[in-house]
């Protein structure tokens, strides 16, 4: 997490601002694509940390088309580490459980997975092994007992290895079993892996996450900034989420200073999608293992996630976007 967050750093130094000159977060010059290629941990059979049910495969998801044929791709990123991804990855869906979607989360952090950790599941398998083509997406494809279903990340690896192409285009296929969610949300690692700008360039909307901290908002930009130099003209949708606020007025100046400042020094339209509270219901459904928004339904982060679905069901689903325009994109860069 924190390497990622370094190289994040790096990059920025190293690449400059997108289009018109220099801002008030980075400078220097920058370097070329990120290619399609994903980082796949070097080792196999990891057993994360959670002490409750041990989680077979399966869910009637799977059999089901997305109600209107359109699966929503939702990335949940950030520049820095630790500010909150994987808990309003987890708490989103079951909001859109709530409102009756079929919703998967992905576990795309193959260094560091935890989203099982917080939902208290051992999964047997995970991308890792769909990536390596030893199971399908569906044998690993984790039911809970919240209504949402899970594809388990990998943990503790730090080898990166790359997918050659056969694995890919077998990746690439096994993601489509997919498309009978109505929304897919994709849980990235920190920073600027290849895997990480791959899942956002899929998306059909990326969600960045930052604290008020100043570190978190300079990654936050820097990523932002990333996006805007890897993509002439980025496709998702990107919005901003500010978690851990005191208050209103304090998310507001965050989200002020980073749409400003990505419209003028990136011409890049970010769109702030909300806050959550700092409270402390998350870090105790986190020990809990259990998604606050379950253990404490209206407790003020609980209330903050439902709200920003609220505004994500608002915003219009691109015309182009959905799964089979994640499809084409992954294609595409091939
Ligand atoms: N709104 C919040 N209020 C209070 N604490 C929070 C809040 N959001 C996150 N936290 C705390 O921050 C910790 C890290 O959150 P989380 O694991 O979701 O971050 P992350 O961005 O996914 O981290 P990583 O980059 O390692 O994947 C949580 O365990 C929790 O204690
Ligand atoms: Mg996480």
């Amino acid at each position: 997490m924190e390497d990622q967050a370094e190289r994040l750093r790096e990059i920025v130094r190293q690449r400059g601002p997108a289009g018109n000159g220099g801002d008030s977060f980075t400078s220097g010059g920058f370097g070329n694509a990120i290619p399609f290629s994903p980082s796949i941990p070097g080792t196999l059979g990891n057993s994360p940390p959670g002490s409750g049910r041990s989680a077979g495969s399966g869910t009637d998801l799977r059999f089901r088309p997305a109600r209107d044929g359109k699966t929503r791709i939702i990335t949940v990123t950030s520049g820095k580490g630790g500010v909150g991804k994987t808990n309003l990855s987890v708490n989103l869906a079951l909001a859109y459980a709530r409102l009756g979607k079929k919703v998967v989360v992905m576990d795309a952090d193959l260094g560091l997975a935890n989203v099982n950790v917080i939902l208290d599941v051992i999964p047997k398998y995970n991308l890792y092994h769909v990536i390596r083509k030893q199971k399908t997406m569906r044998e690993i494809l984790v039911e809970t007992d919240y209504g949402i279903s899970i594809v388990p990340g990998a943990s503790g690896f730090s080898q990166i290895a790359n997918m050659n192409d056969d694995e890919r285009q077998n990746f690439i296929n096994e993601l489509e079993t997919l498309s009978v969610a109505d929304i897919i949300i994709i849980d990235t690692s920190a920073g600027v892996s290849s895997n990480v700008m791959d899942f956002i360039a899929a998306a059909d909307d990326a969600v960045i996450v930052t604290t008020p901290e100043p570190t978190a908002i300079t990654d936050a930009y820097g990523i932002i900034k990333i996006i805007a130099t890897e993509y002439e003209s980025p496709n998702m949708g990107l919005k901003l989420v500010v978690n851990r606020v005191k208050s209103v007025a304090e998310a507001k100046k965050v989200a002020d200073r980073m749409t400003n400042i990505a419209g003028q020094f990136l011409n890049l339209k970010v769109d702030y999608l909300g806050f959550v509270y700092d409270d402390s219901a998350v870090s105790l459904a986190v020990l809990r293992q259990r998604p606050f928004m379950v253990i404490d339904p209206k407790c003020k982060a609980s209330l903050c996630v439902q709200h920003i679905v609220d505004r994500m069901e608002k915003s219009e689903l691109r015309p182009v976007g959905g799964f089979g325009a994640m499809m084409k994109r992954l294609f595409r860069k091939s």
